[in-house]
């Protein structure tokens, strides 16, 4: 089986990150799945944003986490990225989860909370997820081992995948301590003996990012489950090309 193409962030190389325009134009794609990063605002309400701090990705400053829900959505998602996309607000996690539920697509939600642990994140994103009926294509992944293991206790057969940006000793031991079934990998940790490693111990594996047909091609070799992609439509000619 050749990998998933999983759009990081959406098709983000082609509209701004995180919003229903970068989501959508991955799905028109063929994007096999979609990946994107969770944090909670003031008023507890899930929303997709990658950065902590808001300063990046829209035309405000100030912590996620100290904006209401309510002030979040005024905030212009779009601009920083191209006039095209001029206010494009932050998406919510229900709003997402409203467009994807019906169309056979994988998600990955990653937990941004390994900086900030918030409160209570893990049980707001399963009860959505549940919500929506999606437990069956949803992986839950966090750099942070804490939240991994408190969305294990809520839940015994969603799929947990801990993120890992460097060298781990004991790898394996470590994330079947969390009760982690999926390792998501930096593509420069690849390699022949992490991929063994993992398979033996029956977890799947997905790397990021993997924009290069090069790139693509060595975690084809590797029989990676799937692949995180800035540039969606392009990882799936490179695939079939292979
Ligand atoms: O989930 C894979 C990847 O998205 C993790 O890194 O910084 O892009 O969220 P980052
Ligand atoms: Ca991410």
């Amino acid at each position: 089986m050749y990998p998933k193409i999983i759009a990081h962030r959406g098709a983000s190389r082609l509209a701004p990150e995180n919003t229903m325009p970068a989501f959508k134009i991955a799905h028109q794609q063929g994007a096999e799945g979609i990946e994107t990063d969770v944090q909670l605002t003031k008023d507890n309400i899930p929303v997709l944003i990658h950065d902590e701090r808001v300063k990046r990705t829209t035309n405000s400053v100030g912590y996620v986490k100290n904006f209401t829900f309510k002030e979040l959505k005024q905030l212009d998602a779009g601009s920083w990225f191209s006039q095209k996309f001029v206010g494009t607000p932050i998406t919510s996690l229900e709003e997402f989860l409203q467009w994807v539920y019906d169309k056979s697509l994988y998600l990955n939600l990653e937990l941004k909370n390994n900086k900030i642990d918030y409160r209570d994140l893990e049980a707001i994103v399963y009860e959505r997820i549940e919500h929506y009926q999606l437990l069956n294509s949803t992986t839950i992944s966090s750099f942070n081992p804490n939240s991994l293991k408190r969305m294990r206790e809520i839940n015994n057969d969603i799929e947990v995948a801990l993120l890992l940006s460097r060298k781990q000793k004991n790898l394996v031991r470590n994330a079947q301590e969390i009760g982690a079934n999926a390792i998501h990998l930096n593509y420069r940790l690849l390699n022949h003996s992490i991929v063994k490693s993992l398979r033996q111990a029956n977890m799947a594996i997905r790397i990021f990012t993997v924009n290069k047909q090069s790139h693509l091609n060595r975690c084809i070799a590797h029989g990676c489950d799937g692949v995180f992609t800035d540039v969606p439509g392009q990882a799936l000619n490179y695939r079939r090309i292979y």
